[in-house]
């Protein structure tokens, strides 16, 4: 009988027992993680925005990051109903109508950030290229408001299904940053479409 190494990605409950184990609400936790080990993108003291923030893993995470003198700022549909420190903002809503206003989204956040991260996932159909084209929308949106948001130098880290608009989508965000890495975190689940594109240095 072929037996799971506990460690790997492809067992199914790995991540899941150990977000539980270290008080995260979701397994997600562990790819931000990954993308930080290998990016060293988020410092003490950094603002940082969350699009699709709940359950509130990655808030979590990047709170411990920035310490008290930072600030993080999360958006989402739905409500984070987990604790959360006091240098944490949740604001709900919807990013694709944000990304139509960006000045209005500037004015919520109250200024500019360091740091726009994405994990954003559409509802999906199981059609992959629906699907796909669902999370380009989102990822399109994430970018727009980085463009107007973060300070120069700033970093973007993006959450997207690959499908037929990756490489236009990659072309974006090549024209914004200095330098943009794709990153499949060892914690994705090994079905899993999606990857992150990550965009170093606003231009
Ligand atoms: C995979 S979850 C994010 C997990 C989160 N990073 C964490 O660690 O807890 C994806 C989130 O994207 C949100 N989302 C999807 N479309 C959105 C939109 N248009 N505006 C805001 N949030 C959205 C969903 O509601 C969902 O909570």
């Amino acid at each position: 009988m072929k037996r799971h190494n506990p460690k790997s990605r492809q067992h199914p409950d790995y991540y899941a027992k150990r977000a539980k184990q270290e008080n995260f609400p979701a397994r997600s936790v562990y790819k931000l993680q990954e993308i930080q080990k290998k990016y060293s993108l988020i410092k003490k003291g950094y603002r940082v925005l969350d699009l699709g923030c709940a359950p509130g893993s990655w808030l979590k995470y990047a709170a411990g990051l920035t310490g008290e003198k930072g600030r993080v700022v999360g958006i989402d549909l739905k409500p984070v109903t987990e604790g959360i420190p006091d240098h944490v903002r949740v604001l709900s809503g919807d990013v694709m109508e944000l990304a139509e206003n960006p000045d209005r989204c500037l004015e919520l956040i109250g200024g500019g950030v360091d740091v726009v991260l994405s994990d954003m996932a559409p509802s999906t159909t199981g059609k992959k290229d629906v699907d796909a084209a669902r999370s380009y929308n989102l990822s399109r949106a994430a970018l727009l408001i980085s463009e107007a948001l973060l300070t120069p130098g700033g970093a973007f880290v993006c959450k997207i299904f690959q499908g037929g608009e990756f490489e236009e989508f990659i072309a974006s965000v090549k024209s914004v940053f200095d330098s943009t890495r794709i990153y499949k975190p060892r914690s994705t689940r090994k079905e899993s479409k999606e990857t992150y594109v990550i965009g170093i240095g606003k231009k």
